[in-house]
C-alpha cells in the first residue's frame, strides 16, 4: 500500500486508512468477531490508519478497538475524538470543549483504548462556548503530557482552523469529503495545504452511496442512521442516483468499480488527503485497497467533478439533529 504522510507529525500512513465506525453503529447491525477480523486483515493489507471516536456505540467502538491493538500498537496509528455528548442509543447530541472536559474524556479513551497514548485526537465538534484558542490550550497540554501526539479537529471553518494552528500546530482536519460532499474544496482544502495540515476525508464513499450498491431506501435496516439523513430521503435519491449512473459509466470506462473511482478520485485530485472508507466486510476492504491502484487522468478528475457538482446534489449531509457543532455548511 502506497503512503502518505502527516507532515505535522513526519508519521506514514497508509493511503487509505479504516473507519471504524460502522462496527459498532449508524449503519445496521454489526457483528465484533466479523468486525475483528476485518481489522486483523486491513492491518494484514497493508493499512496502518485507524479511525473511531468515543460517542461510535457510547464506548464500544474503542473497546473493540484495544482488542485489535493489543500487540501491535507502536505499528498504528489511531485517531480518537472527544467532544459530541449523547446517551446511550440516542442519535440526540450535545458538545463539550470545556478543558476539565478534554482531560476527563481524554483519560476515559486511553482507558478504553487500552494504550497509553493516542496518535491524533480530535475535537469532533465545536462548542463556541469555549473559545478555541482555550480548547487548543487544553489540547497542547496533552501532548506535552505525552497522552496524544498530534491534535485534529472536525467539520470546522478555515478561520478556525487559522485560530487554532496560531496557538498549537494542528496536526490533521477530518471532514467530510467525497465526490458527492464538496464542501471542503472552498477554503478548508486550501488552508490545510498552506499550513502544512493533513486532511482526512472521512464518508468518502459518501456513506455507502457512492458505491452504487443500496438500490433503494428500503434496502437499509429499520434503525440505519441513512434512513433519517436527508440526502438519503426517497425523493432525494432519485435524483441523486441519476448522478451514480453517470459515475457507474465512468467505473466501467477505467476498469474500476464505483467505489474505488471515489477512493481514486480523492487520492489523485490532492497528494495530502487520506480517505477513511469504513466497511465491515474484508471483501470491500480490499476492494477499497485496490482503488489505490487506479490511475485517473486529469480528464477523468475533470469529468468526475462535473458529474457531481454540489448544485446537482440534493439533500442535506445530515439531519437537523445532527448539525450542532458543525462549522462548515451542512
Ligand atoms: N469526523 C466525523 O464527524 C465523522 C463522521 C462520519 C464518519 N467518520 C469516520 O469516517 C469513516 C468513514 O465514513 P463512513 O463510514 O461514514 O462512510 P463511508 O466510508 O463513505 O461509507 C461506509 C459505508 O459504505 C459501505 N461500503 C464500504 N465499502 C464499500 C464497497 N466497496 N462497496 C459497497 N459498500 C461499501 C459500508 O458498509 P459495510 O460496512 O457493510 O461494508 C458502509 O455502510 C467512519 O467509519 C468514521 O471513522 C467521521
Amino acid at each position: 500500500m502506497q503512503k502518505r504522510k502527516i507532515e505535522a507529525l513526519e508519521q506514514d500512513v497508509s493511503a487509505i486508512g479504516l473507519g471504524c465506525m460502522g462496527m459498532s453503529e449508524f449503519y445496521g447491525t454489526s457483528d465484533d468477531a466479523q468486525s475483528l477480523d476485518t481489522l486483523e486483515f486491513a492491518f494484514e493489507n497493508g493499512i496502518n490508519f485507524f479511525d473511531t471516536a468515543d460517542m461510535y456505540g457510547t464506548g464500544h467502538n474503542e473497546e473493540l478497538l484495544a482488542k485489535f491493538i493489543k500487540g501491535k500498537r507502536e505499528q498504528l496509528v489511531m485517531g480518537t475524538k472527544f467532544g459530541i455528548v449523547r446517551k446511550p442509543d440516542a442519535y440526540e447530541r450535545t458538545v463539550d470543549n470545556s478543558p476539565a472536559y478534554i482531560k476527563q474524556a481524554c483519560e476515559a479513551s486511553l482507558k478504553r483504548l487500552g494504550t497509553d497514548y493516542i496518535d491524533l485526537y480530535y475535537c469532533h465538534r465545536r462548542n463556541q462556548d469555549t473559545p478555541i484558542e482555550e480548547m487548543m490550550e487544553a489540547l497542547a497540554g496533552l501532548v506535552k503530557a505525552g497522552k496524544i501526539k498530534g491534535i485534529g479537529l472536525s467539520e470546522v471553518t478555515a478561520e478556525t482552523l487559522r485560530r487554532a494552528h496560531a496557538v498549537h500546530p494542528v496536526s490533521v482536519i477530518q471532514s467530510e469529503y467525497s465526490l458527492w460532499s464538496r464542501v471542503a474544496e472552498d477554503d478548508v482544502l486550501p488552508t490545510c495545504r498552506e499550513l502544512g495540515v493533513t486532511f482526512v476525508a472521512y464518508s468518502p464513499l459518501g456513506r455507502g452511496f457512492l458505491s452504487g450498491k443500496i438500490p433503494n431506501i428500503n434496502a437499509l435496516e429499520a434503525g440505519d442512521f441513512r434512513r433519517f439523513n436527508p440526502r438519503f430521503s426517497e425523493e432525494a435519491l432519485k435524483q441523486n442516483f441519476a448522478l451514480a449512473e453517470q459515475l457507474k459509466e465512468v467505473a466501467e470506462q477505467k476498469k474500476a468499480t464505483e467505489a474505488q473511482l471515489a477512493l481514486a478520485w480523492l487520492l489523485a485530485k490532492h497528494d495530502n488527503v487520506v480517505p477513511i472508507p469504513g466497511t465491515r466486510n474484508k471483501d470491500r476492504l480490499l476492494e477499497n485497497i485496490g482503488a489505490a491502484d487506479v490511475m485517473l487522468t486529469a480528464e477523468d478528475i475533470a469529468a468526475l467533478d462535473q458529474i457531481f457538482t454540489p448544485d446537482k446534489v440534493i439533500g442535506a449531509r445530515y439531519p437537523d439533529n445532527g448539525v450542532v457543532g458543525i462549522e462548515t455548511p451542512v
